[in-house]
């Protein structure tokens, strides 16, 4: 997708978006136009055909009044309650809108508020970033052309001035970056189980070293898992017939000596829940639970794409979790890199046993802050909806951190309990501890899960507890449904606060 600056209202582009706040006069920027285009605006308006209500859209004709064939107008709801949000699903809705259409190309009119709240290189970069966003569609299994949406190029802008437009240029082009990574993630992640296996997902993470040789990716295989003592990984592995792979991605951009810091992702190929096995309805959805690993492949990429000064470390612990003959069952107990024991009370609780394995290989490079992106929890879903990722840890500070990442981000993330009482759920009578609590009537789903993966941390820690906002069955004018990108941005937010 590319982004060119030019003074759209002289020029022909599918469609120009202009963007109203409800109640409010026309704006400078909009009042212009609106002369040339005798009035057309102010009449939808008026007639209240258009009631400038968030992310509502209408197409006009310009009938030969600009170059432009097609003017939408989009609605951006009270001019009080703007934010970058606000700014981000009107473009992307606006994008969507027009590429259903098969409308490939559209320029924006920048509301002067926009600049005065976000500075030009934010609005740039949410506006391209969205636009990138939006206008993803897995295609890749279509036979039937006519459903396929063809690509979309967001280009030109109008109503800037040259010191802003320079600085909207450089956001755009950082926005675009980040929606192609946050695509490539989605890719990931709405690709069938059956293609996307632990062994696709390394091959993908060693295609990345080969188109950024800065990122040097190791996969560890099954013999040395097991030479090393990766029970958790190993024993969840058990039940399937695809091998397990443990991805390991270093990117060095700094000096070794500014250490390092660990993005650990879970990376659940397909979750049937194993012996303990899940539900028919919405099994499917279980194909997405490798987001996490996903997303610190994306930012990853990302981040060795936009070349940041940091040292980042991606850990990537993949497996199908399934119920074949030798499947591991509950009463099982495994024993995790770090040698602790771990007691299995439900094989549905895996993603927790991957991960102990990998905050445990974490610990090897003595960094200085590891966080983790997991879909781990039903509970968090019920906590949180799909508002937000729970966000759990161990200090303090760094949290402080991964919250202004999610802000700048726009990725959200809710702060969520962790304590001793969660920790004493998960004490087992036979093993160092259990990978459940024993019964339901505990609630806190998430919160044990977090202090489990907690007794694998020596280190500043973060989880996110992504099971509700890494992709969703729910369309919206912004975004289709299936894979969302949740948390590549976050983490490349939280890498330019290594520098
Ligand atoms: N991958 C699931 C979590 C999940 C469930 C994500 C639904 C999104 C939607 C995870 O492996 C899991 O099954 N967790 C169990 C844990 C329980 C057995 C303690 C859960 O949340 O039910
Ligand atoms: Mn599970
Ligand atoms: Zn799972």
């Amino acid at each position: 997708m590319q982004v060119n600056i030019f003074d759209a209202i002289k020029s022909k582009t599918g469609a120009m978006a202009v963007f109203l706040f409800k109640g409010a006069s026309l704006p400078t920027e909009l009042r212009a136009l609106d002369k040339q285009l005798g009035g057309m605006i102010e009449m939808a308006r008026r007639t209240a055909d258009f009631k400038e209500e968030k992310n509502e859209i209408m197409l006009l004709y310009t009938g030969g009044l600009l170059p432009t064939p097609r003017i939408l107008l989009v609605g951006l709801g009270e001019a009080g309650k703007f934010d970058a949000t606000v700014w981000a699903r009107a473009v992307g809705t606006a994008a969507a809108a027009l590429q259903s259409r098969k409308i490939c190309e559209m320029a924006i009119l920048i509301p002067a508020v926009a600049i005065k709240k976000l500075g030009a290189s934010r609005t740039g970069l949410t506006a391209a970033k969205a636009a990138g966003v939006a206008a993803y569609q897995f295609s890749k299994y279509k036979t039937d052309q006519e459903a396929v949406f063809p690509p979309f190029n967001f280009f030109g802008v109008a109503g800037l001035a040259a010191r802003d437009a320079k600085n909207f240029l450089a956001g755009a082009a950082e926005g675009a970056a980040i929606a192609a990574a946050m695509n490539f993630v989605r890719d990931l992640g709405n690709t069938p189980p059956m293609e996307m296996t632990p062994t696709a997902l390394a091959q993908t993470a060693k295609n990345i070293q080969k188109e950024f040789p800065k990122v040097k990716v190791t996969v560890l295989e099954k013999a040395e898992m097991k030479k090393l003592g990766m029970g958790g990984v190993l024993g969840v592995s058990l039940g399937s017939n695809e091998p397990p792979k443990f991805i390991v991605m270093e990117y060095f951009g700094a000096a070794r000596a500014r250490g390092v810091n660990v993005f650990v992702g879970k990376g659940i190929t397909f979750d049937s829940g194993g012996l303990s096995i899940k539900p028919a309805d919405r099994m499917d959805e279980m194909k997405f639970d490798m987001l996490g690993g996903a997303a610190v492949m994306g930012a990853v990429r990302l981040i060795a794409a936009q070349k940041l000064p940091v040292n980042v470390i991606g850990l990537i612990p993949a497996t199908e979790n399934l119920s074949g003959g030798s499947a591991y069952r509950p009463g099982d107990i495994l024993r995790a890199l770090n040698g602790k024991t771990i007691e299995i009370l439900n094989t549905d609780a895996e993603g927790r046993l991957i991960l102990a394995d990998a905050l445990s290989y974490a610990a090897k490079y003595k960094p200085k802050t590891v966080i983790d992106l997991a879909t781990l929890t039903g509970a968090i879903v019920v906590a949180l909806s799909d508002q937000y990722a729970g966000l759990f840890g161990n200090d303090e500070k760094f949290l402080g951190r991964v919250l202004s990442a999610g802000a700048s981000a726009g990725d959200a993330v809710w702060p969520m309990p962790l304590n001793e009482q969660f920790t004493n759920l998960i004490k087992s009578e036979v093993a160092d501890m259990r990978n459940t609590t024993a019964g339901k009537s505990e609630g806190g789903g998430a919160s044990t899960a977090a202090a489990f993966l907690k007794e694998f941390t020596s280190f500043p820690w973060a989880h996110l507890d992504i099971a509700g906002t890494a992709w969703s069955m729910k369309p919206q004018s912004w975004i289709r449904v299936g894979a969302s990108g949740f948390g590549v941005h976050l983490l490349y937010e939280l890498a330019k606060r290594f520098v």
